[in-house]
């Protein structure tokens, strides 16, 4: 157990929202069918934003709310399926447009869906390991220049943006875990490597939905265990927003319980690493987070990867 707390939050979002009815006019689909099998309204697409410039904005606004002295921030990492270049890292720009100090140790890491939490776990031991007390870990995707637009299995689903989280070493609790189970057949992106006809996202949705459920039931459990808790005592549970319908199906497990599934895919779409801190700060927007209560957060996605952590706000 390594303590850290989030300080501050701050998100970016691309200036145009494409609306599901705007989609149905160059895919086969419709608002009604992306809304009921998806919980999906609208979603953002970058025009001349870009991975690095939201990551940012999103990193900036959480370093003005938290009114800290940027030359204590020790770390910087970016969860990102597409990042801005193959090198340098996205986190490398992002250190230079907020001019942190030169001793940061800046890094991009990739475990899709589950990016941002793996970043929350790689940097809980690292900050104890520090001189400096604070961390930047950001989530941030350009997944519209991915996807295949002739796949209406999966291009209605994703969305772009980010979203940041100022973490502070502390003395509060942190439970991570972190999991990862080989897969490339479900859910893949040849990317820079491949010939110019593969470039794009692939998804079999099916078995995904299947795999999404089972982690995020055992990203729970375990990480319950991990803590000596129980579900009771979980004020809010955030989940990866992958699809609204994979949210609700775990709500319905624990529905005795009191904690609030938070859910905001409606206006986003699946916005991978992105889609937690993006939550976290409207989250903290709207008032939900209040000290002392206990967040529970689950992220997976392709690889497959998945992870949970437990912290108190
Ligand atoms: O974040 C990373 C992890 N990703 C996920 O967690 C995604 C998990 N998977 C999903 O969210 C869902 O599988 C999708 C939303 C991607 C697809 O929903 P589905 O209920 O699994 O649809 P399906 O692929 O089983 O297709 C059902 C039917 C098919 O028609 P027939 O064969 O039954 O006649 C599809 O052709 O729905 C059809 N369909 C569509 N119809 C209208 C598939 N996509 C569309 C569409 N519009 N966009």
């Amino acid at each position: 157990m390594q303590g850290i707390e989030i300080i501050a939050t701050g998100r970016s979002l691309p200036a145009r929202s494409v609306t599901n009815q705007e989609l149905s006019k160059i895919v086969d689909t419709s608002d009604q069918w992306i809304r009921t099998r998806t919980g999906i309204g609208s979603r953002y697409y970058c025009e001349e934003e870009t991975t690095a410039s939201m990551a940012i904005e999103a990193a900036k606004k959480a370093v003005q709310k938290a009114k800290i002295n940027k030359q204590e921030i020790g770390i910087v990492v970016v969860a990102t399926t597409t990042p801005e270049y193959a090198f340098p890292s996205t986190a490398c720009l992002v250190q230079q447009a907020l001019e942190l100090p030169e001793e940061v140790m800046a890094f991009d890491i990739n475990a899709a869906c589950a990016g941002f939490l793996y970043g929350l776990g790689i940097i809980a031991p690292m900050l104890q390991n520090s001189r400096k007390p604070y961390a930047l870990v950001i989530g941030s995707e350009h997944l519209s220049k991915i996807v295949n637009y002739k796949d209406r299995g999966s291009c209605i689903l994703f969305g772009d943006g980010a979203g940041a989280a100022l973490i502070k070493k502390s003395e509060k609790d942190f439970y991570h875990k972190g999991y990862t189970r080989g897969n490339k057949e479900c859910l893949y992106c040849n990317g820079l490597s491949s010939k110019k006809e593969d470039f794009y996202l692939h998804m079999e949705g099916n078995q995904v939905f299947r795999f999404a459920v089972s982690a995020i039931e055992e990203g729970i459990e375990s990480v319950l265990k991990e803590a000596k808790l129980t579900m009771e005592e979980v004020d809010i549970v955030l989940c990866h927003q992958a699809n609204g319908r994979i949210i609700s199906h775990v709500e319905k497990k624990y529905k005795e319980y009191p904690a609030l599934f938070y859910k905001n895919i409606e206006f986003y779409g699946n916005t991978s690493a992105a889609s937690i801190p993006i939550a976290l700060d409207e989250m903290e927007e709207k008032g939900l987070l209040k000290e002392g209560q206990k967040l529970l957060m689950v992220g997976f996605g392709a690889g497959f990867t998945w992870s949970s952590c437990l912290l108190t706000i």
